[in-house]
């Protein structure tokens, strides 16, 4: 099998360039990690984590799948937030989706993707659940918008119902979830505003949502009646 040689030149160059300017920044990043943000985003090529908030190598912690679901039986996802709560004692989860997502469109029509319609059904699951608040005269480019601000909303409630996010609240842990949505037609983040950080702010989840909705649909109504 041929070797992906610029792959491994790339990687010299990238090692050498940190390096001239931090001669340790390896010797000490190897002797432990101290990340203040676990990111919970899409696998998207176009969606790097560390890029697009500009964190070096040690400053965040990753998991990524394809529409970044968090799925109450993902041990997988789950792990990772265990460990980033309970090991690294990280203050931040962020929730991070974003505009023109493969697998939030792939649940909105009705071809078949094989295997992968089944993890995409917790997507269906979420546009049922919302059906009636897709205004009839939104456009399918707004309305696949809001659908994947809703996907980041459900993941950031899924976080913060897991036991591991709920017992650290109840241990009094500073933490916080936050919601996300990044733009690969500019690559600009924007915060949704649902930021969570204890129990009693999960009991409030509904009008939290119910306000973004409103906010959410009025904005693209006008967006959609000034073009
Ligand atoms: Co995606």
């Amino acid at each position: 099998m041929r070797k992906l040689e610029s792959l491994f030149v790339n990687n010299k160059n990238w090692a050498k360039t940190i390096t001239d300017s931090e001669p340790d920044f390896f010797k000490n990043l190897s002797k432990q990690q101290a990340p203040q943000y676990l990111w919970i985003g899409c696998s998207d090529s176009r969606v790097p984590a560390n890029e697009i908030v500009g964190l070096a190598p040690g400053e965040v912690f990753v998991h990524r799948n394809i529409a970044n679901l968090v799925i109450h039986t993902d041990l997988n996802c789950l792990s990772v937030i265990q460990f980033a709560v309970e090991i690294l004692k990280i203050k931040h989860i962020i929730v991070c989706g974003h505009y023109g997502c493969g697998g939030v469109r792939a649940a909105l029509d009705n071809n078949n993707h094989g295997l992968i319609d089944n993890w995409l059904q917790h997507i269906k699951d979420i546009y049922r659940y919302y059906k009636n608040d897709f205004d009839g005269n939104l456009p399918s480019t707004e309305k696949y918008n809001l659908l994947c601000e809703l996907n980041v909303i459900e993941q950031v409630t899924n976080v913060c119902h897991t036991t591991i996010v709920q017992n650290a609240w109840k241990e009094g842990h500073e933490l916080t979830v936050h919601g996300w949505i990044y733009d690969i037609g500019d690559g600009i983040l924007n915060d949704l505003e649902i930021s969570i950080s204890g129990l009693e702010e999960t009991d409030q989840i509904q009008n939290i949502v119910k306000d973004f909705l409103e906010k959410s649909v009025s904005l693209k109504k006008s967006k959609t009646q000034q073009n």
